[in-house]
């Protein structure tokens, strides 16, 4: 197995796999959601590098514990999870942030003499840039662990991963997600977004997530209601990023205030706007009346237990074939892998 060959630009050894016409889509999307019931923005609007930036200070809190755990499982567990991949596969990251993590998991595949083509997936070109560049500084003298990035979105990876799999010589794919990532969506569309994967590899693939279980609603939501408001500033960042797309200053930040709560019938932290005062706006040339206390959701983070991950997984067709759990038993890496996947 060689590396890719793609017909996509690829720039400082990171492929451009976007489809979309990025503002006009965006647009589209802005008006599509404001159009439902109950109204929303599109999450991916959180995630330009001010959003990054953000995430990483959230990241260094101590009371932030998705991340701490994740770096415990990590510490712990890393070799266990390298012994369940083949000699020789590939990797793809969905959304790889600064790729602070990534490094524990090549590490413990190289010490294992496993091949791995990595792939680092994310939208912002910047951060992509300099997460491979510090990444791969680490394997300079690894011939096991071979580096490419792809800038692009979920969709677009899905459309890329069709499109070159018969060039693929191995079945060996694995997607990495870390983060709680999976879970910045409603259960159901985690389930729709693991089968469209499992489609696109011709039905054998795997992934390994990070998946938040804290079932502790008092710890939860001081995490997202954190002190210094990082969490907030993200969710905010959300319509800033609104504005961006349109153009211009559709929503004035003061007129709006965030609300955070966690539903616990689905095990969610729920993030909406919610506007202050009766307000008419024209957004893309379309009038919006949104009176006052309307909510528009901007962000969600599932704290599913395993039950719940068991039933998702195994009805977009997936086995959970290992799992491990943080000391306090809050936060999980689970492998699953699709039915007719052999690993050998
Ligand atoms: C919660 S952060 C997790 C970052 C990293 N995986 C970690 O564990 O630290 C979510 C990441 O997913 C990326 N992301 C969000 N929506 C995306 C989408 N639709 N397509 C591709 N990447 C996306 C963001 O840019 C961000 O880096």
């Amino acid at each position: 197995m060689g590396s890719i060959a793609s017909e996509y630009p690829t720039v400082d050894g990171i492929i451009d796999i976007r489809q979309s016409n990025g503002h006009h889509d965006m647009k589209s999307a802005i008006l599509e959601g404001l159009a439902k019931n109950p109204r929303e923005l599109p999450s991916v609007l959180i995630w330009d590098i001010k959003g990054l930036e953000i995430y990483d200070k959230l990241c260094q809190e101590s009371a932030y514990y998705p991340r701490s755990c994740e770096i415990e499982i990590l510490q712990r567990r890393c070799s266990d999870m390298a012994k369940t991949f083949p000699s020789s596969s590939i990797l793809i990251e969905l959304g790889c942030g600064n790729l602070q993590k990534t490094g524990a998991i090549l590490g413990a595949l190289q010490a294992q003499k496993k091949e791995v083509f990595y792939y680092a997936l994310d939208i912002s070109m910047e951060s992509l840039r300099q997460g491979l560049r510090e990444l791969s500084a680490g394997f300079s003298s690894s011939s096991a662990v071979h580096f490419a990035g792809l800038l692009g979105t979920y969709a677009d990876c899905l459309r890329w991963v069709e499109s070159i799999f018969d060039s693929v010589l191995t079945d060996n794919i694995t997607f990495l997600w870390m983060g709680n990532s999976i879970a910045n969506a409603e259960i159901e569309d985690a389930r729709q977004m693991l089968k469209s994967f499992r489609q696109a590899c011709r039905g054998r693939c795997s992934f390994i997530f990070g998946a938040d279980a804290c079932s502790d609603a008092s710890r939860v939501l001081a995490t997202y209601n954190d002190k210094p408001g990082n969490f907030r500033s993200l969710v905010e960042n959300g319509m800033r990023g609104a504005n961006l797309a349109l153009g211009r200053e559709v929503f004035s930040l003061e007129d709006w205030e965030i609300r955070v709560w966690f539903d616990q019938q689905s095990n969610m932290i729920r993030c909406s706007h919610i506007s202050k005062r009766d307000l008419s706006l024209d957004i893309a040339g379309h009038p919006f009346f949104f009176s006052q206390g309307t909510e528009i959701k901007q962000l969600l983070s599932g704290k599913w237990s395993y039950d719940q991950i068991l039933s998702m997984t195994q009805r977009a067709g997936f086995k959970v074939t290992d799992f491990w759990m943080s000391s306090e038993s809050i936060y999980g890496f689970y492998r699953i892998n699709s039915h007719n996947l052999r690993i050998m």
